[in-house]
């Protein structure tokens, strides 16, 4: 029933018996399709707007008295937030600071099950307008891996001769030199590759893409594994039909984004510092 509209029932129901009147559903909701007006009414759904809802299922998740239903999401689909679950700032801090880019894997696979999890904790990502157009493919076969370096590489080969920028082409160069050396400076041996990719010519899915994997990314540290954003790959990706193809891009898509994963095969002990913010203060 997810995000289909039960006929019989108004897209927001208010049971009258829970409801305080405080008007937090109408303040919350981003497109103001539920009103308002004064303490001796019941919030209610403004005439004709139900196609403006967003699905986004804040004014059944923000009202207190639980009074409200939606009828596009079953309560099933509102878990309680477990507030002694949440970590603290300094917590927060610690795990975001402590996180590294790794490029030294163990062998060891990762699980179908904790590589769906990961997938599965990509949707609670903000998307632009709740649209959630982002689509996932895992590699789980590290065969496959070699084969996509193995055409990044092939492209890398073709762009050292188009690109005028000097250092670019030193870089591209030791890439090319490092692989026919038997070093894979692409997706770095790790066992799995996860793209998040969607249809090319959608306003915010570039974004969508891009928060999505870094939430998978972040809950991947969580969970012990280590993640590298595949730069190399994805520019490839969208430029190089050969690898287009392995990659299995449906027709019209972009891939926006690609992170390597698998587990460390090194800790880390320190933070490294990172340049002061660009930051303008108005
Ligand atoms: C969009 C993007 C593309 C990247 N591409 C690559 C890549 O192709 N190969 C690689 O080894 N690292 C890649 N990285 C990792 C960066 O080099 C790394 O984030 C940076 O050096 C900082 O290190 P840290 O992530 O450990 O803080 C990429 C990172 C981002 C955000």
């Amino acid at each position: 029933m997810k995000f289909e509209r039960m006929k019989e029932m108004s897209l927001v129901e208010i049971d009258q018996k829970k409801c305080k009147r405080d008007g937090i559903c109408a303040a919350e909701c981003p497109t103001k399709i539920i009103s308002f007006t004064n303490q001796d009414r019941f919030p209610f759904l403004v005439e004709n707007a139900e196609e403006y809802c967003l699905n986004c299922g804040h004014c059944v998740a923000v009202c207190p008295h639980g009074a409200l239903t939606l009828n596009t999401m079953i309560i099933d689909d509102y878990p309680l937030i477990q507030k002694n679950l949440l970590p603290g700032a300094e917590s927060i801090k610690q795990f975001l600071t402590s996180r590294r880019s790794i490029r030294k894997y163990h062998k060891q696979a990762v699980s179908h099950d904790l590589l769906a999890e990961l997938v599965d904790l990509g949707r609670y990502a903000p998307t632009g307008s709740n649209k959630q157009q982002v689509h996932w493919t895992v590699f789980e076969d590290k065969t496959k891996l070699q084969d996509l370096s193995s055409l990044v590489i092939d492209w890398v080969k073709l762009m050292v001769k188009q690109i005028p920028d000097e250092i670019t082409v030193i870089r591209m160069e030791r890439l090319v030199s490092s692989w026919e050396k038997g070093e894979d400076r692409i997706l770095h041996g790790a066992p799995h590759l996860i793209m998040a990719h969607s249809q090319g010519n959608l306003p915010s899915v570039s974004s969508d893409c891009v928060i999505a994997l870094t939430y998978l990314e972040l809950y991947a540290f969580s969970k012990g594994l280590g993640t590298c954003w595949a730069g190399y790959l994805t520019s490839a990706a969208n430029a190089y039909a050969p690898l287009k193809k392995a990659l299995g891009l449906p027709e019209g898509h972009k891939c926006f984004g690609a992170v390597m994963l698998g587990y460390p095969q090194y800790g880390y002990y320190r933070i490294p510092n990172r340049n002061a913010p660009l930051v303008t203060w108005l």
